[in-house]
């Protein structure tokens, strides 16, 4: 799996992001604290019609038609999008240092063997 370094675990307070690229320099993704303090990542691609989503401190958003996605899973919560955002697996290494390491399975599936 390919593996990025997304530097100091604790760089992001709670309700903060910001954004990484992931498999090349198109597989744009952005990482974010939730308000609870997880560390959640996902591709910026909004599963309606692919503009990119952004994080509004609570929610994940996409400015083209008013579409919403709940941070915890990614899942569409508000307007068009009816699929969940494409999550990151992220890791924390024993020195501090934050890891994007793969592709998370889709919510609702199982994870494959
Ligand atoms: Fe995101 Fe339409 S492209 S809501």
């Amino acid at each position: 799996e390919t593996a990025v370094d997304l530097g100091p675990a604790d760089a992001l307070k709670a309700g903060q992001s910001r954004l990484f690229t992931y498999r090349d320099k198109d597989d744009r993704c952005i990482l974010l604290r939730t308000a609870e303090g997880e560390l959640k990542a996902y591709r910026q691609t909004c599963t309606h019609l692919g503009c990119a989503v952004r994080f509004n401190g609570g929610q994940l958003e996409c400015p083209c038609h008013n579409g919403f996605f709940e941070c915890g899973h990614g899942f569409p919560v508000q307007g068009p999008p009816t699929r969940p955002l494409s999550g990151i697996a992220l890791d924390v290494k024993p020195d501090g240092t934050l890891w994007a390491v793969g592709d998370l399975p889709k919510p609702g599936q199982a994870k494959e063997a």
